[in-house]
């Protein structure tokens, strides 16, 4: 069974690998620079990648200054983005219509790294296949018996919440129908799929289609623009598994 995860962060890509211990695991986000990181983290040697976080430091003008470098190597754009990513405003990931990343400075205490987890994460990846565009170019790579973990930008109608408002511009409602396409072509394929997404009206009419194990979970968040938004979600987890 080859584990096909789909937009996929790095913490639930290495638990679900340590978890499951796939034969042949393939990950894949449109996020060029998350890739990007992935890659690096295999190919340079990740002790580069930690040599430069380490140099890195925990104050306004230093993150701008990291936030606005073009750097030229591998490592030095992966360390960037995990910086970036670290001590930006809530670990928002969001980019300007220049393509260009634009989170603010995050004011965090502390300017810590899990070195050891990095250096585990770049032996997982080392035997993962790694892919970067729209989910639906990875349905070539799925099998009959394989497993498909997706895990999209949770969008839906009009919350008139800034995290949403954000990620309707990257994720739309077409997205989430295309997506419910593939779902189809996964299970005609079949192969397993284990999705999680909003829990909303407006997504259910779309992915309802299936018929298929739903789960609903309560769960907290701390990502979120204004303070008010952040607290409980309530999610689905939907499966054609037992
Ligand atoms: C909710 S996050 C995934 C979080 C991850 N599974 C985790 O738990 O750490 C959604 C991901 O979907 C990616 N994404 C957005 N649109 C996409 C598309 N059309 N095709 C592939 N990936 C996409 C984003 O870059 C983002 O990394």
């Amino acid at each position: 069974m080859a584990l096909i995860n789909i937009m996929s962060l790095l913490l639930v890509a290495v638990l679900f690998f340590f978890h499951l211990h796939p034969e042949k695991p393939f990950i894949s986000d449109s996020n060029q620079d998350l890739i990007n990181a992935y890659a690096a983290m295999v190919k340079d040697c990740v002790d580069l990648i930690v040599e430069h976080l380490k140099k890195f430091k925990n104050s306004k003008d230093y993150y701008y200054k990291v936030r606005g470098a073009k750097y030229k190597n591998s490592y030095q754009q992966a360390a960037q983005f995990i910086y970036l990513n670290q001590m930006s405003f809530n670990g928002i990931y969001r980019v300007n219509s220049m393509g260009e990343y634009n989170v603010p400075y995050g004011y965090r205490e502390k300017y810590q790294f899990d070195y050891d987890n990095l250096k585990k994460v770049s032996q997982v990846l080392k035997n993962v296949a790694i892919n970067s565009g729209d989910f639906q170019e990875t349905m070539s790579n799925i099998k009959e018996g394989d497993l498909v973990f997706i895990d999209p930008p949770y969008t839906v109608t009009h919350n008139n919440n800034g995290f949403i408002e954000y990620n309707k511009k990257i994720f739309s409602l077409d997205d989430q129908r295309r997506l419910s396409d593939m779902i189809g072509q996964i299970k005609e394929t079949n192969a397993f799929y284990i999705m999680t997404n909003a829990n909303h009206e407006s997504l259910k009419l779309i992915f309802g289609i299936h018929k298929d194990k739903t789960t609903i979970m309560e769960r907290n968040s701390s990502i979120g623009g204004i303070g008010a938004e952040r607290g409980k979600y309530s999610e689905i987890i939907m499966t054609n598994g037992v």
